[in-house]
């Protein structure tokens, strides 16, 4: 397979997992439909953080705090963060991927504890903005474990990024090349890797599949862009191209994606050798790895992963005569979206047709990924025990769109009412770092607990901060 020539994307996209109803997200946790009323028991806590913990009064208790607790104290809606959960899945990839570099992608969500965090457990951390890096830096999260990323790097992110001295820069496109080459200062050199796109469909959603050739991150192998651009770089004596990297997209719940990768990488790197006589010592195969949503979802298995991947690498580089490449890993959602839960205060409960919708304090605006992506959630009532019989029912935002859905058709009791807590697990990625500030809701806070303490992380959106803002009259 080494060295095979990339014609077409490969068929190898992963199944949906069971659970998912069609065009819904695979592995997105959509498809908790009515049936789900009597389906995944209420009790089932398999997707919440380990520490969670059942109170007596129909409360949980994640990290060692009781939800309402939070609640009380910080408001809602609220987000919270188990640090043993972000520190044990940081540890697991660890120790499943010896000699390797493994990246935490900071998109999932950043804060200046998720950075000491990830920091403190051994990983680097992968980067796309001025912003993300400078929080981490100022963290004191050294700049040479960090690596830029983006399809459309600003004049900023390359400044910022030269300044602080991160460890990689992964070209996106052919333009990017001689922008760097003539930000590097004069006698220096950045070492960069190349995004290649291998021509392999995966991912939970078409939004989120990066590994074809029909959309923007990369540089195809198919039709010699990739190629081209490493010659370029080749000639730019401020570039030191160190590396090939690929992200196939995110969501994955198949292994075999992964393996094909390494294939069509392996056999770049090949080329590269017979073509420019350079072995490249880095191949950064990104992130991707899919999690459960729902407990009747699977996500991917790092260790076996780690295991299979490591293997298909040698056989490759054997199979084509190539040292083996210092592999390089970057989840983000494996790390972060199971540590965090959300918490809201239901403000109201309405019949409409058929529906029952149980509307909360929050919404698209912490949560986007139902409206972008069909994903759908599984709340659970928190603070009391309801002896009433479940019911299926909306959950729904308080914003101004029909949209504003969280989860339809999911098991609530048929006695929710105004003032009730729901809390929803697998809410630490992709919430809070693509919230926005629409209709001035104000972004919710983020608490950390450990070890039976809370404390705050990031502070509520208050109407001050959108005041300071606001400059003009
Ligand atoms: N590396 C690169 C270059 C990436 O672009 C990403 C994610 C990752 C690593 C980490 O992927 P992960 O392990 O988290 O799947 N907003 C979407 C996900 C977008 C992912 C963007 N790139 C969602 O909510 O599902």
């Amino acid at each position: 397979m080494t060295g095979d020539r990339v014609a077409a994307p490969d068929t190898a996209a992963p199944a949906a997992p069971p659970g998912d109803a069609p065009g819904t997200g695979a592995g997105t946790g959509a498809g908790a439909g009515a049936a789900n009323c009597t389906g995944p028991a209420d009790d089932d806590l398999s997707v919440w953080p380990h520490s969670t913990t059942r109170l007596s009064d129909g409360d949980l208790a994640v990290g060692g705090v009781p939800l309402t607790e939070i609640a009380d104290r910080f408001g809602t809606p609220a987000y919270l963060l188990d640090e043993a959960e972000v520190r044990g899945r940081c540890r697991t990839y660890v120790q499943a991927f010896p000699d390797t570099d493994v990246l935490y992608a900071a998109k999932a969500f950043l804060c200046r504890a998720m950075a000491h965090w990830v920091g403190e457990e051994g990983l680097g951390l992968d980067v796309c903005s001025a912003g993300e890096l400078e929080l981490a830096v100022t963290t004191g999260f050294p700049a040479s474990r960090i690596v830029l990323h983006g399809n459309a790097k600003s004049p900023e992110d390359l400044r910022a990024a030269l300044r602080l001295g991160v460890g990689r820069i992964v070209i996106d496109s052919a333009s990017e090349i001689a922008r760097l080459a003539a930000a590097v200062p004069p006698g220096s050199r950045q070492k960069v890797l190349v995004r290649v796109v291998p021509g392999i469909a995966a991912g939970g959603h078409s939004k989120i599949q990066t590994g074809t050739e029909d959309q923007k991150f990369g540089l195809c192998i198919t039709d010699g862009s990739a190629q081209h651009a490493i010659a370029r770089i080749l000639d730019q004596p401020g570039l030191e191209l160190v590396g090939l990297h690929c992200h196939l997209g995110s969501q994955i719940t198949a292994e075999k994606p992964f393996l094909c990768a390494v294939r069509r990488l392996v056999g770049l790197m090949a080329r590269i050798k017979d073509h420019h006589g350079i072995t490249l010592p880095e191949l950064d195969l990104g992130g991707g790895h899919g999690i459960a949503y729902h407990p009747d979802e699977h996500s991917l298995d790092i260790p076996s992963l780690a295991r299979k991947v490591r293997a298909e690498l040698t056989e490759s580089c054997a199979a084509a005569g190539l040292a083996v490449p210092h592999l390089v890993v970057e989840p983000g959602r494996a790390i972060a979206g199971p540590a965090g839960v959300a918490l809201y205060h239901v403000l109201s409960v309405k019949r409409t047709g058929d529906r029952t919708f149980v509307a909360v304090d929050g919404g698209m605006s912490d949560n986007p990924r139902p409206a972008l992506y069909g994903v759908r959630y599984l709340p659970r009532l928190i603070g009391r025990r309801s002896t009433a019989a479940p019911a299926p029912m909306t959950v729904v935002g308080r914003h101004c769109e029909a949209g504003d859905v969280l989860a339809a058709d999911t098991a609530l009791p048929s006695d929710i009412r105004p003032g009730d807590l729901l809390a929803v697990p697998v809410a630490g990625a992709y919430h809070l770092s693509m919230a926005s500030g629409y209709n001035l809701v104000g972004r919710p806070p983020v608490v950390a607990v450990a070890g039976g303490h809370a404390r705050l992380l990031v502070r509520r959106e208050s109407l001050e901060d959108f005041r300071n803002r606001d400059v003009g009259l």
